[in-house]
């Protein structure tokens, strides 16, 4: 996943060279990380489009990085954004979150504010169910309204997260855990789980698009209500306090805890045999992320998960080949780096 480069092509920008250089400013950098829904409740399509859901997302170990800097290194420079990608050909340039965070931040603001530079190194795999868009999104927002010196109120910053997608909010508030309710855009704060876990993440190498994840989902018509007791009961459980071998125990009923299970394996109809396969194989239950495809396992430590990992990648299984395989932290201890 490295070495692969694509710049957005600029946009006509005007350079003043009669002006003074003035010195580079600092650049300003934060990790994006990756979520995983440990359960994800869907109810039926509302009047604007989308599902009500209720869901616990984790924020997860594996991370993207953002770097920023202002572009302007001429007084007056009034050139576009741009963006450049690093470690993932698939990831979209032009039309990238990142981007559209930072316009739409300029768009709520009077007056000029000088072009930024972007920079995004991708780890978190693109359509795998993991929220990287999302959490690239609000890092940006983050990262920009640092730059530009802005200074919203929390509500503001969660409003625009909110225009940008239903899994930015959740990024926005950058808590560990959180109960996740109506379109995305309510996110309650949970605690962390104490004490140290690890999870296996297996990405098989076909996406899924989200949008059609939830229309095969409108498709095959209501599910039970499991998801939504299984929400509630983990929710409650969370905000009491729960250590880490009791959420590992929890595993094999939030493995049905999923409502868009069956209609990402619709679309997508490999992920039962690989399911199948890697439960077999690691002994230990999985579970869908998101709208996947990633399939996930929690272990009691780091060091298990990784040892899974390589047992996998030494495989030549044909079910598995091919998969993003990654190990990390389950809990990502509250930050050195500040984004509040
Ligand atoms: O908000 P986001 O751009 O991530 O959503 C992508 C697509 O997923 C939406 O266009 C919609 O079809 C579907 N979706 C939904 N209900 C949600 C979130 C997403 O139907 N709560």
């Amino acid at each position: 996943m490295s070495g692969s480069e694509i710049v957005a092509p600029e946009r006509g920008g005007i350079t003043r060279p009669d002006r003074k250089p003035r010195p580079r400013p600092p650049l300003l950098e934060t990790p994006a990380f990756a979520k995983l829904n440990l359960t994800l409740a869907v109810g039926s399509r509302r009047g604007d489009g989308f599902h009500d859901l209720r869901s616990i997302f984790l924020r997860v170990g594996l991370s993207d990085r953002l770097v920023v800097a202002l572009r302007g290194e001429i007084e007056g420079d009034v050139g576009p954004d741009t963006l450049e990608v690093r470690g993932d050909p698939r990831c979209p340039v032009e039309d990238n979150l990142v981007l559209r965070a930072a316009a739409l931040l300029r768009a709520g603001t009077r007056g000029p504010l000088p072009p930024l530079a972007f920079r995004l190194e991708k780890a978190i795999p693109v359509g795998a169910g993991l929220g990287g868009g999302s959490s690239d999104a609000a890092a940006a927002l983050e990262l920009a309204g640092r730059a530009w010196a802005l200074a919203h109120a929390p509500a503001e910053v969660l409003e625009l997260a909110a225009r940008l997608g239903s899994d930015v909010p959740f990024f926005a508030m950058d808590v560990p855990a959180a109960l996740v309710e109506g379109r995305g855009e309510n996110v309650t704060p949970l605690p962390a789980v104490r004490g140290r876990l690890g999870v296996l993440l297996v990405t098989p190498p076909a996406r899924l698009s989200t949008g059609a994840v939830f229309a095969a989902f409108d498709k095959l018509g209501p599910s039970g209500d499991t998801a939504a007791r299984m929400t509630r009961r983990l929710a409650d459980a969370l905000s009491r306090g729960m250590d880490a071998p009791q959420l590992v125990d929890e595993a094999a009923s939030l493995r049905r805890a999923n409502d868009l299970w069956p209609a990402a394996t619709q679309l997508q109809p490999e992920l039962e045999g690989l399911r199948d396969e890697l439960e077999d194989l690691l002994e230990r239950p999985m579970l869908l992320s998101g709208s996947g495809p990633t399939l996930f396992a929690l272990y009691p430590s780091r060091v298990d998960a990784a040892n899974a990992a390589r047992a996998l990648t030494g495989r030549s299984r044909p079910r598995s080949m091919g998969a993003f395989i990654a190990s990390t932290d389950l809990t990502v201890p509250d930050r050195p780096w500040s984004r509040r």
